[in-house]
């Protein structure tokens, strides 16, 4: 998420400033990336269920924590601007 505001990514508005408390900066993890990123937990879970077309890959970026693994991440932004 921070990497989307600072590279100004349209579609990551992240009205709670990482918080997991908006989805606002819900995205698709692509699914050949899925099993390398760390499982979301309960709360994450939670605040997804508010979000707009849940899908089999999403997640808030705001909770995915960047480390040199992830380096060439695939992400497709969600619609969070409803
Ligand atoms: S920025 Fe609000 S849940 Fe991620």
């Amino acid at each position: 998420m921070e990497g989307a505001i600072n590279n100004d990514i349209e579609g990551i508005v992240a009205e709670c400033g990482g918080a997991c408390a908006c989805a606002t900066c819900h995205s698709y993890v692509d699914d050949a990336w899925l099993d390398k990123i760390p499982p979301m937990d309960d709360m994450e879970d939670s605040m997804l269920d508010a979000a707009f077309e849940r899908k089999h890959n999403s997640r808030l970026t705001c909770q995915i924590e960047m480390n040199d693994d992830l380096d060439g991440l695939i992400i497709h932004v969600a619609d969070n601007e409803y």
